[in-house]
């Protein structure tokens, strides 16, 4: 069977055009990332220019998506490269967006194949003998689907792999706990991480080929999202539920110092959740106790240990009211993780498929005066650098402003 391609649309300024074009290779920043990297050779491809308006084409890609093919691109200011050959002679398209807008398609999201199918309308492919070549490669040409054109490219533009938003903000939430086509982990285990976080954490804080580590990796969502991202992974749990998931107890990791690229951790809460029956799981101790937090304690001094100096480790937790009583389990992990780690930033992420979200408890919530969780924290932390930082001169830019003086003296 002949393999699918898929459609990109790459995007430049009149700045970055020419060595677009020149040499023949399309660049992003680490902002698009995820989508080179989706890149394979023999997609087709177009380019945006969004000050000129114009949008050129066709392209093929002539490799994978990849970093720094040509480092010294863009000088170096858009990594993640794919090598083009035209389909053709290069045609621009005038009016671009609204020919884009026509076809449905929002440049800065991805192009499904029906879309790539409408926009390919805009260019007069049907004389090139290079795309006919190439659709005859993927069996559009055959005497059958001549006149089946519409549907024979929607097959074979595979509808490109969805991948989650590129978090900006610090409020992350996410309506399921998967996206693309293949599972992340088991959205059936209980207390299943949502994959779209830990994607956004490898995204910001990895590079391709980076090791993730995941000491309490449950269903395997870290494992499932770090090799479709090309990330190593290494990944144990005190009760593994398959076999890329080694056994181990978090208290002791082992591997050795100064190890791993980032760590990614969804641990117990509390004892809220029965995950195994195994009497080492940290899941059977109350998060009302003490003992609880000394034993992730445990975890993140492990967790520091493993970490290479200035990488990232971002840990999911949520607080407690259970009968009556409120326990602020965020605040107590974070102060332990604070005596390892320098804070990065806090995520607040929705809580969302909890059992108690139906309207019996968002009843009793109202009727007896307390609050259902509507959150978790993602604590992002850094193992502080072993070189003292550079404290590099601020030149302080002062901005001045006219007061009006009549309103200041009226208020
Ligand atoms: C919230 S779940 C992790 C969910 C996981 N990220 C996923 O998406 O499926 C917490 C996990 O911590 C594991 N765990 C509890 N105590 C542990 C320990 N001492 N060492 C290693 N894993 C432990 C549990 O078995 C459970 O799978």
């Amino acid at each position: 069977m002949t393999e699918k391609a898929n459609a990109h649309i790459f995007v430049c300024t009149n700045k970055t055009e020419p060595e677009c074009l020149g040499r023949m290779l399309f660049g992003t920043s680490k902002l698009y990332a995820a989508d080179v990297l989706s890149v394979k050779s023999g997609d087709l491809l177009f380019l945006l220019n969004v000050n000129s308006d114009v949008l050129y084409g066709i392209f093929r890609a002539k490799s994978d998506g990849r970093q720094n093919i040509v480092p010294e691109a863009w000088k170096g200011k858009y990594p993640y490269q794919v090598e083009v050959e035209p389909i053709g002679n290069v045609q621009a398209v005038k009016d671009a967006k609204k020919a884009l807008q026509k076809s449905g398609v929002e440049w800065h999201k991805p192009l499904s194949a029906s879309m790539a199918e409408r926009l390919l309308t805009s260019f007069s492919y049907e004389d090139s003998e290079y795309l006919k070549e190439t659709k005859e490669k993927w069996g559009l040409l055959t005497p059958q689907k001549v006149n089946n054109r519409q549907t024979s490219f929607a097959k074979a533009i595979g509808e490109l792999e969805e991948k989650p938003p590129f978090e900006a903000t610090t409020l992350w939430d996410y309506p399921r706990q998967r996206y693309g086509k293949t599972p992340k982990g088991n959205n059936k285990y209980p207390g299943v991480t949502p994959a779209f976080i830990i994607w956004n954490m490898i995204q910001r804080y990895t590079e391709p080929g980076d090791l993730v580590l995941d000491p309490m990796c449950g269903s395997g969502t870290t494992a499932d999202v770090c090799k479709e991202e090309r990330r190593e992974v290494i990944c144990y749990d005190i009760s593994p539920t398959r076999p890329d998931i080694m056994q181990n107890d978090s208290r002791k990791i082992p591997l050795p110092d100064n190890h791993v690229d980032m760590i990614f951790v969804d641990s117990p809460y509390g004892d809220n959740i029965r995950y195994n029956e195994n009497l080492d799981c940290i899941g059977k101790i109350s998060s009302e106790t003490e003992t609880f937090y000394e034993e992730l304690d445990k975890v993140m001094s492990e967790c520091h240990r493993v970490l290479k100096s200035g990488k990232v480790i971002g840990w999911l937790i949520g607080d407690q009211w259970v009968k009556k009583k409120f326990t602020p389990v965020g605040f107590k992990v974070y102060q332990r993780l604070s005596k390892y780690f320098e804070t990065v930033d806090i995520i607040c992420v929705v809580r969302r498929g909890q059992a108690s979200h139906t309207g019996l408890w968002y009843n009793r919530a109202r009727r007896f005066n307390f609050f259902l969780r509507g959150f978790k924290y993602l604590f992002i932390m850094r193992k502080p650098s072993e070189e003292p930082e550079k404290q590099e001169k601020r030149a302080v830019k002062w901005a001045f402003y006219e007061r009006n003086r009549s309103k200041v003296n009226s208020s």
